[in-house]
């Protein structure tokens, strides 16, 4: 008999960190990670250990720190991905085995095309390497998954043979990936059928699907696979991941919470949890999130329509078939002002989840006095974007310490800043550019000397109004390799950032500071020590 709990295996921290400009900070990877495990994930696939000491670092980080229980929570499985080799699998288990719950995460290709021009190995080769391999992980851990890579590229047939040898060899757990995104729902779910039903010894062990969402069907694919009996889905926040990206963990779970009566199954998530966490991948990464994205958009709850708002006024179910507060979408009514003074403001901060040490509260505090000075009432978006500027950042190498803009229709747009460096010396340039944000850029540019292309620009405002405070995301991109000093990669690689303030031109230098800051980590320039994390509690 089938249990109806899906387990949900998060792999924001590898399979999204994977795409371009998703790439975090140890100490990111750490705050997310912590989030994850508030969220209620069954398992989060903390990163790649053989892609890198950092890497390798970052994980052990986490399944020390989350590994052992957040907030006195069951602490979640903490997983780290191998390829099918002794090297990389010894470094995952010595990256995840400090977790209460260690998992070693190895995969192999099975289909033709990647069996033939990517390992250049054939069918044996294959089944000896998969049964040597799950083995070599099982031997040094209890909770082993193996992945046959582009298993929805592959012969049915053969699958079911390479995936009777991993259990053979030990594996508990057998992830189908739909690696490229190839597949279609009524397709994929019966080949989870198929391998259900001709895979000796399925029985004893978790089926997972893994889908990417290049034809816009990953959602829709993983609902397909849980249905046909799959019970562990893995899946991103916001869906990022490798090129259209993964299946989106709001997607599924809520998907399963709306419609129980089609699927019956269930999830361990606190969905009140989600909005947040969305917020903070964005931020983290710099990957906005699109304004219709379903559940974790600007828009997913907004109604414009008249016919929409006066059907809304009448009865919420009309047009709404989740309740903001579900995802943690609902903004409070409860406002702060000029007058609010530190305690509630830290009441408000700790029922949003926020548990600040008094020094940070202090910076906090600071910060919103400033802004309660420019604007009339502060709210809970406000307050997270202050969070996001001035706490969960990358350990500042260069931060701004002054900056004057002139800009208009009368001369050429100048900027003045002066950023303070690593040792505390204070660096002035002024440069000229085609608009404020161009002047600032290059000024900076002068002063750090580190060559970059600037791919994305993103500026939005937290809340309504002519006052609002303006957040600024940022994708930059290497012009050289060697800022690859920690990765075998030979593709220059992208960073992104995150800045917030009244003053856009302000937000924009703070959000290209933060992905300079960590493009001159990766270079080796600097030493890796981070700021620490600040300290999370859950609402109560
Ligand atoms: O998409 C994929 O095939 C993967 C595997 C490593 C599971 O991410
Ligand atoms: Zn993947």
């Amino acid at each position: 008999m089938q249990s109806n709990y899906v387990r949900i295996f998060d792999t924001t921290l590898r399979d999204g960190e994977q795409s371009p400009g998703a790439t975090m900070t140890s100490t990111e990877k750490l705050e997310v990670a912590r989030g994850l495990a508030r969220l209620g994930v069954d398992i989060m696939e903390a990163g790649f250990p053989a892609a890198s000491p950092d890497d390798l670092e970052a994980v052990r980080r986490i399944a020390v720190e989350v590994g052992n229980g957040v907030d006195g929570r069951q602490p979640p499985v903490i997983c780290g991905l191998a390829r099918a080799t002794r090297g990389d699998i010894e470094k995952a288990w010595e990256a995840v085995r400090f977790a209460a719950r260690p998992r070693i995460h190895t995969f192999l290709a099975t289909s033709e095309i990647h069996m033939k021009y990517k390992l250049k190995m054939d069918r044996e080769e294959v089944l000896r390497r998969v049964r040597e391999m799950v083995s070599l992980a099982r031997s040094l851990c209890d909770d082993v998954e193996y992945s046959p890579e582009d298993a929805g590229r592959s012969d049915p047939e053969f699958l079911y043979v390479v995936l009777e040898e991993a259990i053979q060899a030990g594996a508990t757990t057998l992830n189908i990936p739909d690696t490229v995104g190839y597949t279609i729902p009524e397709e994929f779910g019966q080949l989870i059928s198929n391998i259900m039903r001709n895979t000796r010894g399925i029985e004893n062990c978790v089926v997972s699907v893994h889908c990417h969402n290049d034809l816009g069907l990953a959602t829709a694919n993983t609902l397909a696979g849980l249905d046909a009996g799959a019970r562990q889905a893995e899946v991103t926040i916001n869906g990022i991941g490798e090129r259209a990206g993964n299946t989106a963990l709001e997607e599924v779970v809520m998907a399963l919470h709306t419609r129980p009566a089609q699927y019956n199954l269930n999830t361990g998530i606190d969905t009140t949890q989600i909005t947040r966490l969305s917020k903070l991948v964005s931020n983290y990464t710099g990957i906005v999130v699109q304004p219709n994205k379903a559940i974790v958009g600007g828009n997913a709850f907004a109604h414009e329509a008249g016919i929409h708002q006066d059907g809304m006024l009448k009865h919420n179910q009309t047009y709404e078939i989740m309740r903001p507060e579900m995802v943690g979408a609902a903004q409070s009514k409860l406002v702060l002002g000029k007058h609010s003074g530190r305690h509630a403001l830290k009441a408000r901060l700790a029922s949003l989840g926020y548990g600040l040490e008094e020094a940070e509260m202090d910076v906090i505090f600071e910060r919103f006095k400033l802004l309660a000075d420019k604007k009339k009432t502060i709210t809970d978006a406000d307050l997270e974007a202050l969070v996001a500027d001035e706490l969960y950042q990358p350990r500042e190498l260069f931060v701004l310490d002054g900056l004057q803009v002139s800009c208009g229709t009368m001369g050429m747009p100048t900027a003045s800043v002066r950023l303070r460096d690593p040792e505390g010396n204070l660096h002035l340039h002024a440069s000229m550019g085609t608009g404020p944000v161009d002047a600032a850029y290059k000024a900076i540019d002068a002063i750090v000397q580190q060559p970059s292309e600037l791919q994305e620009f993103v500026i939005h405002a937290v809340t309504e109004g002519i006052d609002a405070l303006g957040e600024v995301s940022v994708r930059i991109q290497g012009t050289d390799l060697k800022q690859n000093a920690q990765k075998d990669l030979d593709q220059p690689r992208t960073f992104g950032g995150y800045g917030a303030d009244t003053d856009i031109v302000v937000a924009s230098a703070k959000a290209y500071l933060s992905a300079l800051n960590k493009m001159l980590v990766a270079t080796g320039r600097y030493d890796r020590v981070e700021a620490p994390a600040v300290q999370q509690v859950v609402a109560s």
